[in-house]
């Protein structure tokens, strides 16, 4: 590896909630004496930071001013290249607006898409952001649950979405591509046939791609946009560096629209706080990222996470029974259910969570996710912390068959 991903980063103090949670998002946090923290549950990394992106921050922090800017052309440039060379998408400069952060982008789009603030259709389990930012903007928000087929992995349910579309008259869908919390990565055919569907309806979408960067070994990205000409014409896409690179302290995040008239209009919306105005540094953190030097430490996060991901795999379904997990083919969620489990031993997820974050393991309750005797867990960890993590489980945590 060229870069360090092995680093334990002691972050107390950094400004940093990852492994320092308040009480507020509901993880208890005694541990135990022994067994130092391990954080797994907020969607950060616990690497060390990309060179190219602190080298090209500080740069612009040596230059003693920092006063009213315009976005300059290598910002453009660092897009455009990106999304050309990483997604095979041509985007124009003009088709690139900012946003600062994806779920404000979403609401921007989502005023213009049901300016009525009427039912908005997604899935579940669903991103605890796309939750709250719904309820606090009082959307109505219809659920079409993702379901495991045959091989255990999470799919759409077409039928059902259809007739929530119908029932609920919806005009307005978010797309999370690739999947928080699942880990899925839709494949072309699939966003094909969601497009073809909202197409039938004339549903319009957003689509998250947040984690469209961190795709798992054997996978690729496919933006929503591209997979029909409804699609490029109805979608909002929201991008941003928060998870590929861990920035999301910096905040920042820039949607691409090709429709024109939806553009101007969402632009509009999100003009209307007058807020929503980019910082120097994080369109610095942008050109650093987005470069040469950016790619190939993006590579090889991806090659990371894989193999963070097939010995956590590995272990949950060789380790502990009752469990199911599918295996994300992309972002660093893994999703776990505990249904069998808690059934088998009779142990009720509150206890669950607790004996797991008494060990040290910070994870998450998947019930805010709606997601039933489910826990999110963080694989973007050092690799040596994500074997001590499944150590302590085992040891200490999840009770063995014979015991
Ligand atoms: C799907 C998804 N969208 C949006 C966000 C939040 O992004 P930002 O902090 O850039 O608003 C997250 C963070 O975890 C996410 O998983």
């Amino acid at each position: 590896m060229r870069f360090d991903f092995e680093t334990v980063l002691d972050r107390t103090g950094k400004d940093s909630i990852a492994a320092n949670p308040s009480e507020w998002y509901g993880i208890n946090v005694e541990t135990r004496e022994g067994f130092p923290r391990i954080p797994m549950w907020v969607a950060d990394m616990d690497f060390v930071c990309c060179p190219a992106v602190t080298n090209a921050v500080a740069e612009r922090l040596r230059y003693p001013n920092f006063g009213y800017f315009e976005p300059s052309d290598a910002y453009y440039d660092a897009i455009i290249s990106w999304q050309r060379n990483r997604h095979g998408i041509e985007v124009k400069r003009e088709e690139i607006g900012y946003e600062g952060g994806v779920l404000g982008g979403l609401i921007s789009a989502l005023r213009v898409m049901c300016p009525d603030r009427g039912p908005v259709l997604l899935n579940s389990p669903t991103y605890i952001g796309f939750t709250n930012v719904l309820k606090t903007n009082e959307y109505q928000m219809i659920l079409s649950p993702l379901k495991k087929d045959s091989q255990g992995i999470w799919r759409m349910d077409l039928e059902d979405m259809e007739k929530k579309i119908q029932q609920y008259g919806i005009r307005a869908a978010i797309v999370c591509n690739p999947y928080n919390p699942c880990g899925r990565v839709w494949t072309r055919q699939e966003l094909k046939d969601m497009m073809d569907l909202f197409e039938k309806y004339g549903v319009q979408a957003v689509s998250d791609e947040i984690w469209s960067d961190l795709i798992l070994k054997g996978h690729t990205h496919t933006p929503t946009h591209t997979v029909s000409e409804y699609a490029r014409m109805h979608t909002v896409s929201e991008y941003a560096l928060s998870k590929t690179f861990s920035l999301a302290g910096i905040v920042g995040s820039y949607h691409v629209i090709f429709n024109k008239e939806l553009r101007d209009a969402v632009v509009k919306q999100s003009s209307y706080s007058h807020y929503n105005e980019m910082s120097v540094l994080w369109m610095h953190a942008v050109i650093g990222g987005l470069s040469s030097e950016g790619a190939a430490w993006t590579d090889e996060v991806c090659q990371v996470l894989t193999e963070n991901i097939s010995y956590a795999y590995d272990f949950i379904t060789s380790h502990f029974p009752g469990v199911s997990v599918m295996k994300p083919e992309g972002t660093y969620m893994m999703f776990l259910d505990c249904t069998e489990y808690c059934d088998r031993t009779g142990t009720d997820m509150d206890t669950l969570l607790r004996k797991g974050v008494e060990y040290g393991v910070l994870w998450q309750d998947g019930r805010p996710f709606h997601g039933d005797h489910s826990i999110r867990m963080n694989l973007a960890v050092p690799f040596s912390l994500v074997k001590e993590a499944f150590d302590r489980l085992d040891r200490y945590v999840f009770e063995k068959e014979d015991r």
